[in-house]
């Protein structure tokens, strides 16, 4: 069984991917929609977030997390594979495979620029860059950050005529670039209107297919943290915001049917941990 995380709606597009790639393996996705967006937050909020949300996935029994979120991957991937990693668990991210990504494009372009659209704490981090200069150090790499564009999509507006103008308005504060990156789970839902209003020549990239072939890869070289199902994996949803306001909009950025949301209760800021079975206790056979 895998685990999936993201801050919230986005995710769904890269787990929309995974499964299509992987559709014999068991998925738990957990949106962490009540407290999303994180793109804004300080990095020490995000650590303590992504915490609690991949102890929850190791809690329902998954030994890999894939950490959907660009944001969490560029600022706490590597604290969490060290402070959780080991044989017996492991966290994946998405900032790897997509700086793989880009760089693969650009050398069958022949391009030398791209472009990397992300969260502010994303563009902060400047995590993209240094995972592409480690590939390619001659490469031009240009981080934009485009705070409007989760809103936009939390709100259901990707179809509206206010994403186009806001798409429109960061695609203009980029210098010439051959690709582009949407560094951010929520941006593929705008993809449609990336591709119209992207300058002619441009290539606009979405991770997560790519996300998807490097698990798929993983997978074969450690094939022991999933196992799968014939006939095909089953699929659970849990979420920190209310189910019924984000089972329905989930559905619908999904593409297709879902199971009901489980909700995940944060109290006094933590997320709760799975109630395991009680243990019978006080009792000493002989
Ligand atoms: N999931 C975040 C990311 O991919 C975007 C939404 C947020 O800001 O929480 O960066």
């Amino acid at each position: 069984m895998i685990g999936v995380y993201d801050s919230g709606y986005g995710g769904l597009t890269v787990l929309a991917a995974l499964r299509a790639a992987l559709p014999e393996h068991s998925f738990v996705f957990l949106g962490d929609n009540g407290r999303a967006p994180y793109g804004d937050r300080d990095s020490g909020t995000i650590l303590d977030f992504s915490e609690q949300c991949i102890e929850r996935l190791f809690d329902e029994g998954c030994r890999l997390v894939v950490v959907a979120c660009h944001t969490v991957s560029c600022i706490a991937l590597r604290h969490l594979q060290s402070r959780y990693g080991g044989s017996e668990r492991r966290i994946l991210g998405v900032t790897i495979p997509a700086a793989e990504m880009a760089v693969a494009q650009l050398a069958a372009s022949g391009g030398e620029a791209v472009g990397w659209l992300g969260t502010t704490r994303t563009v902060l981090s400047r995590t993209p860059q240094i995972e592409i200069a480690k590939l390619q150090p001659r490469l031009k790499v240009h981080l934009l950050a485009a705070p409007l564009l989760v809103p936009i999509v939390e709100e259901g507006l990707e179809d509206s005529s206010l994403a186009e103008l806001a798409v429109d308005h960061y695609l203009r504060q980029l210098p010439t670039v051959d690709t582009l990156v949407l560094g951010c789970t929520h941006y593929p839902l705008l993809l449609p209107i990336f591709r119209r209003l992207a300058p002619p020549g441009v290539t606009v990239l979405d991770p997560a297919r790519f996300v998807a072939e490097r698990l798929i890869d993983w997978l074969r070289r450690h094939p022991g943290f999933s196992t799968p199902r014939e006939g095909g994996g089953g699929l659970r949803l849990l979420g920190s915001g209310d189910p019924r306001l984000v089972g329905p909009r989930a559905a619908r950025l999904y593409g297709a049917p879902l199971p009901p949301v489980e909700h995940v209760a944060e109290t006094g800021g933590r997320l709760a941990h799975r109630l395991l079975p009680e243990q019978p206790l006080g009792q000493v056979l002989r």
